[in-house]
């Protein structure tokens, strides 16, 4: 029979291999790559259906074709539930296996034109909304495409508005997850008492307003992608709880005595320091090296002025349809000047507004300085203590000299002569400086 089939196959242009149990069917599958499995059901040694479940936790993506003889119907039930394509008859005809195995190459084109298909607009929607080309974007973006695709879970850290929610979004995009849903919870916002129940759901009775079962964010989540911001903020009791539950991959509902499995893949972020959160003893270690597998840093935007026009056009044309009728087309050269050296605290976020609310004043067919907010004008008085927690004299005193060279070049349109006398600083002393900090003429 064997035999028989082998010269079937070939005749219609297969190459096919044959062995005589499960065992060695095994051995030869991890020798080389194949597309398909065509298996009796009865057979020494190891039988089909033990092969098929072998060969679904080996080789997930094979497709497996079972053949049974007549009166054994019953086994290949058993089999296509257990995950076989299709089954066969003995005895059979042979234009009905080449039947069977044709819908079933039918079958896996489809599977590739469709993982094709994801893939692509992965890349249209998924990173395709990070803008950015300065160089430690760009290094982001490869962090990302090269973390998307595993199950590990990653760990954002960056200040407010630097794109931690984009980031875990696009995260999730790229994987092959990203048809199943992608949920976000922000661990902050929600009082720790109800955090449990939001988590990991309740039945019904748990607690004095459990007054039917809910379900948990885990379990929306289930298949796809938790993102928990600000995780940070998680009560340290909690915290154990989310350890336990990314170690065995169940939930407990609360009040329930049961548990289930779930497959989610976690997302973390904060805009705290987490490690320093550690030392404090505010957040459990443990759970920190758990969510920091991939640890990824999303850099302040004054780190890369680069990419603050780019991102402020971009979001010149996501904000088109608020003017129809008076387009805006760009920025002045000061607006533009303004946007790359005002220090934007409120990172790529504040950016968005400034220009959002850039639009709306806006007069003309372009952005003028004086449609920025005003912080992006006035030259500002030197901050007491910097945000970040930097201490250093020497760097905070140039940050503030470049930033004051910036503001006197603006207000006298880029008289050195004038902006020297306004800084209180010789012309010599002014044209090193403007040199030293790279301020364009
Ligand atoms: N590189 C980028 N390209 C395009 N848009 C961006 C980029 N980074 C951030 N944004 C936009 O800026 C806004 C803020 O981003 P996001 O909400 O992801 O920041 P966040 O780090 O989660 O901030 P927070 O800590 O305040 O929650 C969003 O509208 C986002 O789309
Ligand atoms: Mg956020």
């Amino acid at each position: 029979m064997r035999h028989l089939l082998s010269v079937i196959l070939r005749d219609h242009g297969y190459e096919a291999r044959s062995v005589s149990n499960g065992e060695e069917a095994l051995k030869e599958l991890a020798a080389r790559d194949y597309d398909l499995v065509l298996s009796d059901v009865r057979m020494p040694r190891m039988d089909g259906l033990s092969l098929l479940r072998e060969v679904q936790r080996v080789h997930p993506d094979l497709t497996f074709i079972v053949m049974s003889a007549y009166g054994t119907h019953d086994s290949a039930i058993e089999a296509m539930k257990a995950g076989a394509y299709d089954y066969v008859s003995k005895p059979f005809r042979p234009d009905e296996v080449v039947l069977v195995l044709k819908k079933a190459e039918e079958r896996e084109r489809l599977a590739r034109e469709n993982r094709r298909l994801r893939t692509e607009l992965a890349g249209e929607y998924g990173a395709g909304n990070i803008v950015g080309t300065s160089e430690p974007m760009q290094e982001l973006l490869r962090q990302v495409r090269k973390v998307a695709p595993l199950k590990t879970t990653a760990l954002l850290h960056g200040e407010s508005g630097t794109g931690k929610e984009l980031v875990a979004r696009a995260i999730h995009e790229l994987s092959p997850r990203a048809s199943l849903p992608f949920v976000a919870v922000n661990c902050g916002a929600i009082p720790g008492e109800l955090m449990e129940s939001e988590l990991f759901g309740h039945v019904k009775g748990a607690f004095t307003d459990a007054s039917r079962n809910k379900k948990g964010l885990f379990a929306e989540a289930d298949g796809g992608t938790l993102f928990l911001d600000e995780v940070g903020e998680l009560p340290l009791g909690l915290q154990v709880k989310l350890l336990r539950v990314l170690q065995e991959e169940e939930i407990r509902r609360v009040g329930d005595t049961r548990t289930e499995k779930v497959d989610v893949r976690v997302v973390a972020a904060s805009a705290r320091d987490l490690s320093r959160a550690v030392k404090e003893g505010q957040f459990r270690e443990d759970l920190y090296y758990r969510l920091n597998v991939v640890g990824i840093h999303l850099p302040p935007l004054r780190d890369r002025p680069e990419d603050i026009p780019l991102l402020a056009r971009h979001f010149l044309a996501r904000g088109a349809r608020l003017r129809p009728d008076a387009p805006v087309t760009g920025f002045s050269a000061e607006a533009l000047e303004a946007m790359k050296a005002y220090r934007w605290p409120g990172n790529v976020r504040e950016l968005e507004h400034a220009v959002e609310r850039a639009l709306v004043l806006c007069e003309g067919p372009e952005v003028r300085e004086e449609d920025l907010p005003d912080e992006l004008r006035a030259p500002r008085a030197p901050a007491a203590a910097p945000p970040d927690g930097d201490l250093s004299v020497k760097r905070a005193i140039r940050a503030v000299e470049e930033q004051l060279i910036r503001a006197a070049l603006e207000r006298t349109g880029g008289n050195r002569t004038r902006a020297a006398e306004l800084l209180d600083l010789s012309y010599r002393a002014l044209l090193y400086k403007i040199k030293e900090y790279g301020i364009a003429g």
